[in-house]
């Protein structure tokens, strides 16, 4: 059987960690894409001699030509500037459009039959772009922030609780913006509500909550506070592993339901605009949307942001690129 073909578009920090992870998990083979002279084939070179070490048995190559991107099964864009601190990821929009518009460009010339997803930010935007370029049915092209997002307000829960990151359950929906909506009534551990956890912990259901608006606002602004730490560039270990997890579904044909950015056709209120929610990821892409019922105060909180991902929309109507 022939292995999958895995071609990764920008090859800077989450390009290459993407390479490296889905080498040591074989997950196909890996073509690593960049605009940069020489880059690409340096880092996968690197990369492919660590191949009797590591005992991976896929091929990793480099190119600056999209004609190698040909066949593949999923295609990952990373293309575009990063955040410096200071900036909002909404802030990227004007530059890493132009850069969209060229990648899928690519993808859709090349790669026709491919699912993509894509990272690059303004996420929400950048995946709306990506597909009107391409063309692809909507199911084919997905956006990775919700991931993400959870993992992080994942990761919170079980510190602050003191247990394995395996057993707590938590996920955002919405856009990857400061109005992502971390969803509180669904986090648990092995099922039991984080809620009642932080108020045993803390003897006060006061108490419990200032905790969980603590995290929830860290998991809100958590890509910014890695920005400010690093200086140069964003998060990339995170956002690798969190499309690496989405690919494996795909490739696996595993149909976890991971959160993910989906063109929605009404659920959860939202028409026609991309947004976080649970979908079931296999070999289609996206096979399902999950809807459940939000209560008043979560509703509130996805129309907020269903409507900051729409004046990200409105601006790339008003740039001339959609
Ligand atoms: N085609 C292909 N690659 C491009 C293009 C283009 N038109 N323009 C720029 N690139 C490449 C750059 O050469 C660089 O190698 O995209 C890569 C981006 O890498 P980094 O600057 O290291 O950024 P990274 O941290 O990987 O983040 C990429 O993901 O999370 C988002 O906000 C982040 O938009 C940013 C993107």
């Amino acid at each position: 059987m022939a292995r999958a073909k895995i071609s990764l578009i920008g090859g800077g920090q989450i390009g290459g960690v993407l390479a490296q992870l889905a080498c040591l998990r074989e997950l196909g083979d890996v073509v690593l894409f960049d605009i940069v002279e020489d880059m690409p084939q340096g880092k996968t070179l690197d990369l492919a001699e660590a191949s009797p070490i590591d005992g991976f048995d896929v091929s990793c190559t480099g190119t600056n030509s999209y004609t190698d991107i040909a066949d593949s099964d999923v295609v990952i864009v990373t293309a575009g500037l990063p955040r410096k601190p200071g900036m909002s990821r909404d802030d990227l929009i004007e530059v890493n459009s132009k850069i969209m518009t060229a990648v899928a460009e690519g993808i859709r010339d090349n790669a026709p039959n491919a699912i993509v997803i894509v990272i690059s930010n303004p996420l929400d935007a950048m995946v709306t772009l990506c597909r009107k370029v391409t063309g692809f049915p909507a199911e084919r092209v997905i956006g990775q922030a919700g991931v993400l997002d959870s993992a992080r307000f994942a990761a919170f829960i079980a510190w602050e609780l003191e247990v394995s990151v395996k057993d707590v359950t938590a996920m955002t929906l919405g856009g990857h913006g400061d109005t992502m909506v971390p969803l509180i009534r669904y986090a648990s551990v092995q099922g039991i509500p984080v809620m009642e956890m932080l108020e045993q912990k803390y003897g006060s259901a006061a108490k419990a909550e200032e905790v969980m608006t603590a995290m929830v606002e860290r998991t809100k602004a958590a890509g910014g506070e890695v920005v400010k730490l690093l200086k140069t560039g964003s998060a990339f270990y995170s956002p690798a592993s969190a499309a690496i997890a989405m690919t494996e579904s795909i490739l696996k044909d595993q149909k976890r339901v991971l959160p993910v950015c989906a063109l929605l056709n009404g659920e959860f209120g939202v028409d026609g605009f991309y947004v976080g929610v649970p979908c079931v990821l296999g070999a289609a892409g996206i096979e399902k949307i999950i809807e459940f019922k939000l209560d008043a105060t979560e509703q509130a909180l996805m129309d907020n942001s269903a409507n900051a991902v729409k004046g990200l929309i409105a601006d790339l109507e008003k740039m001339g690129v959609l």
